[in-house]
């Protein structure tokens, strides 16, 4: 909802309405944003019809939307992002905050093709967003004010948690958070093939490790315990645990999430380089 029950709602815009567009939607309407207060664009007519059937939200073009918004929220690929500011620019109101997810894209390229009025604010979101059960990091750029981020923070909040932190951080936040849910998908598979392997039958080893990671997730959170306080709880001395952990560290585990997350990041880094490169 509106940071400041006192004033209206902002107007909202979302332009691009993918996966990920629809996560922010769907979060939005539950968490009480008034569809009257939403509109989307997207470039495919069917998905337009779709999303107004599903949520009677009124879907326009571009510009009317953008034009008439407070808050402009752009969710498209990063490759479509900058035709889609060059086309938003003109119209956009004075005082307008524009959030960016795009992956990659620096606030600086952003605000380059925008007018001097509006504030920039980038989001690197994750994909646990579709369940409500995101963590989103904003960062705003030079004419972001406390304001515009606890706003992005209330638009964001509506997937999950979110949080601020300066523009610095994006390409390691995208290798702890943003990739984040796919090292633990893999490290789920990896459980479940080793299921498998000892003779066990992969819809039941699928249900262990789904429900382990749960579980594990949900007891990290609520106690608010350090992990290696959680994990030395279930490690007794010389027991089973204890057995496989012992065989992780000798495949040195530690030190490969350390070099793929270094990997993570410096990818994120050349990416960012590269759109820069593009439009300079
Ligand atoms: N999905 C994630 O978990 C995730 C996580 C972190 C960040 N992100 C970021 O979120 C953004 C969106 O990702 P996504 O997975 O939701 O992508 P997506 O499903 O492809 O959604 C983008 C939507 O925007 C539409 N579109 C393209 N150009 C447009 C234009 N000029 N005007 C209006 N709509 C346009 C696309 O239509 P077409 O299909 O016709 O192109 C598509 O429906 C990306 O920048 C990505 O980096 C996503």
């Amino acid at each position: 909802m509106s940071p400041d029950t006192t004033q209206p709602t902002p107007a909202l815009a979302l332009i691009g309405a993918g996966v990920m567009g629809e996560t922010i939607l769907s979060g939005l309407i539950a968490s009480g944003w008034p569809i009257d207060r939403l509109t989307a664009t997207d470039s495919r007519p069917d998905r337009c019809a779709e999303l107004t059937e599903r949520y009677g939200i009124t879907m326009t073009d571009n510009r009317t939307a953008a034009g008439a918004a407070e808050v402009v929220v752009l969710v498209v690929k990063p490759q479509q992002l900058v035709p889609v500011l060059d086309e938003i620019a003109p119209v956009l109101a004075d005082g307008a905050v524009v959030i960016s997810i795009a992956a990659g894209v620096p606030i600086e390229l952003i605000e380059s093709r925008l007018s001097d009025h509006a504030a920039v604010i980038r989001v690197m979101p994750n994909t646990p967003a579709q369940v409500q059960q995101g963590m989103s990091v904003i960062s705003g750029g030079a004419r972001a004010t406390e304001a515009h981020l606890e706003l992005a923070r209330t638009v964001m909040a509506a997937t999950g948690e979110a949080i601020s932190l300066p523009e610095s951080y994006q390409d390691a936040i995208t290798a702890i958070s943003g990739s984040g849910p796919a090292y633990i998908f893999y490290v789920v598979e990896a459980m479940i093939e080793a299921g498998v392997h000892l003779g066990v039958p992969r819809d039941v080893a699928t249900q262990l490790a789904v429900q382990t990671l749960y579980g594990s997730a949900s007891l990290l959170k609520q106690s608010g315990e350090h992990p290696s306080i959680l994990r030395e709880r279930v490690t007794s001395p010389g027991g089973t645990t204890s057995a496989a952990l012992r065989t992780l560290d000798d495949h040195r585990v530690r030190a490969a999430f350390i070099a793929a997350m270094d990997a993570c990041r410096q990818r994120s880094e050349e990416l960012a380089e590269t759109v820069r490169e593009q439009y300079r």
